[in-house]
């Protein structure tokens, strides 16, 4: 296994830890947390359900015999597990490289507790080296893709990528992430953008790194 790889599956083993006597919980998406998914089988008799932000997530944790439940059907969650693309040492995230940033920020807005796991590489000083995913609906995407290079950003859209809502992704460089809450908040601001991947507003209380040791 990979240094990254292992890094991940430290994490996530980390992260099972934190898992109390909730009997419902949230789980985001992407590799790491498909580490975490596997971890949550050793717990699979105390777990009443999963709330999953991306179909993948569900089928994996249908695999595993864990069961899905719906996030309307599951009321406020006590805790959401989730991975991340970018995180600085306090906890502010890029994330959306799996194209699932919308229901992952529903998720984590959902719920009381959000705890972060990522591989020693997704660590940096200042976000940005990491393309900010931006989910818009398809009528919008020229439009918002000229409004987000008006702020200074480069925009590519992820061809032949269908978000789970049915939207499309932009990947936008060059825009300045120093102070990223501003942003985030400006980017909510133009119409037809669904989601950013900026997740400052809603911080993870806890970012667990896996390193070497
Ligand atoms: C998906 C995400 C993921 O959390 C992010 O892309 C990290 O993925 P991985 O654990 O595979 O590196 O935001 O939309």
């Amino acid at each position: 296994m990979s240094r990254r790889e292992d890094g991940k599956r430290r994490a996530a083993e980390a992260a099972l830890a934190h898992v109390g006597d909730e009997s419902v919980i949230g789980v985001g998406s992407g590799s790491t947390v498909d580490y975490f998914i596997d971890c949550l089988t050793t717990i699979k008799p105390r777990l009443d359900g999963v709330a999953a932000a991306s179909r993948v997530s569900e089928e994996r944790l249908r695999r595993n015999g864990i069961p899905v439940v719906d996030l309307n059907s599951a009321g406020p969650l006590p805790l959401y597990v989730d991975g991340a693309d970018e995180a600085t040492r306090n906890r502010h995230l890029v994330k959306g490289g799996g194209g699932a940033l919308t229901r992952e920020k529903v998720m984590a807005a959902a719920s009381r507790r959000f705890l972060c796991i990522v591989d020693e590489s997704k660590l940096v000083d200042v976000l940005g080296a990491f393309p900010l995913p931006v989910e818009v609906i398809p009528m919008a995407r020229s439009f918002v893709a000229r409004s987000l290079t008006a702020l200074g950003g480069r925009c590519e859209w992820r061809e032949n990528f269908v978000t789970d809502n049915g939207n499309h992704v932009l990947d936008v460089r060059g825009l300045d992430l120093l102070d990223p809450a501003p942003v985030e908040d400006r980017l909510n601001q133009i119409p037809g953008i669904v989601c950013n991947g900026l997740f400052v507003r809603r911080l993870p209380e806890l970012l667990l790194v896996g390193t070497d040791s």
